[in-house]
């Protein structure tokens, strides 16, 4: 079975940006392939490395809804990146073969430095953030990375990595290849895209009359002011909300009564709450069930971690061999 590796920093508890996204295509893979998925804490400390005190509970609260929307630790190893010494070990040694001009010119590199951050990104670290993300994927040899367009230049930069080691010692790593996961459209209550920083989130953990709030508030066609004005769909958020989540006979009739203002904004809304809180209902309570016993995600994490952990200790016995820094006293002679 080929094998897959993907990582999320820790952004804290996800949204149904996350879950149309990203997680619905990792429980996909979960049956296809020998999965290994993440929580990358440490690149949180790349940009994040001054005010460290939320990491802990993003953690958490991440990987909670990994497991209350299906992703099966059975199937996938489901572990933290800091608990594997191995991912900054390989770091390490990669860095030595890295030139510094093929990390200065990672696009993401110039774009974040530019922007306004609270933060001084002129580190080392922040620098090395795209080694670092190659080692964690060359680390478990995955064959392929689920990931957005954005961290496209990331796989280049880690093939090209894989390359060189192979060329210079041994040919260890395969060559990574990217899934492009396809992400819909899902936008947040003020009709931008779901995005903490925007505070237009729908949380997968929020309980069911905090849903319905958030929605009733929700922007719709800026054009359909009153209630007997006809309305586009098309250019309403809500509706794209529908696209997600409502079935297709029943999404056709609120199209045809927008249009006519046959329904009202209130009574299309009402429908989609309905359909988010029942696709929610399962997802909270397995998440309910997590949060009052703790040791339940400790027991996950562990076990990934092991699995994890197996896997990385033998590819860096590999990668040593390779370089020629395993050493026999007896046989290297004095
Ligand atoms: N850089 C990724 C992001 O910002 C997170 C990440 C870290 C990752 N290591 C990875 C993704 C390895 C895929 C594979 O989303
Ligand atoms: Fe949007 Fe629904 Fe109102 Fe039409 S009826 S504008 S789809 S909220």
């Amino acid at each position: 079975m080929e094998r897959i590796l993907s990582g999320l920093r820790p952004t804290g508890k996800l949204h149904l940006g996350h879950y149309h996204g990203v997680l619905t295509n990792f429980i996909k893979l979960q049956d296809a392939y020998e999965c290994y998925f993440f929580v990358a804490d440490i690149h949180a400390l790349t940009t994040n490395y001054a005010v460290t005190g939320d990491i802990q509970s993003s953690v958490v609260q991440m990987l909670a809804d990994w497991i209350a929307v299906g992703i099966n630790p059975d199937k996938a190893a489901i572990f933290i990146q800091s608990a594997i010494p191995q991912h900054t070990e390989l770091h390490t040694l990669l860095s030595m073969i890295t030139p510094l001009g093929w990390l200065e010119r990672v696009p993401s590199y110039k774009e974040k430095l530019s922007e306004e951050t609270p933060s001084d990104l002129h580190t080392y670290g922040f620098l090395g953030y795209p080694l670092l993300m190659a080692s964690d994927i060359l680390i478990y040899k995955a064959h392929k990375v689920p990931i957005g367009e954005d961290q496209l230049a990331h796989l280049e930069f880690t093939r090209e990595i894989a390359r060189r080691f192979n060329h210079l010692y041994a040919p260890v790593f395969p060559e990574p290849q990217p899934l492009l996961t396809s992400a819909p459209k899902v936008p947040g209550t003020d009709g931008r895209k779901m995005s903490k920083s925007y505070d237009n989130c729908l949380y997968l953990s929020d309980p069911p009359d905090i849903i319905s709030k958030k929605i009733l508030t929700m922007v719709t066609d800026p054009h359909r002011i009153r209630r007997t004005d006809k309305g586009n769909p098309d250019l309403c958020p809500v509706y794209d909300l529908h696209k997600l989540h409502t079935p297709p006979d029943k999404r056709q009739e609120i199209d045809t009564g927008c249009r006519t203002a046959g329904i009202g904004c209130v009574e299309c809304k009402k429908v989609v709450i309905e359909e988010i809180n029942t696709l929610l209902a399962p997802i909270r309570e397995k998440r309910e069930k997590l949060v009052q016993q703790p040791e339940l995600l400790t027991a996950i994490v562990e076990q990934g971690n092991r699995k994890a952990s197996a896997f990385a200790a033998a590819t860096i016995e590999e990668v040593k061999k390779a370089i020629r820094i395993i050493y026999d006293f007896g046989t290297t002679g004095l």
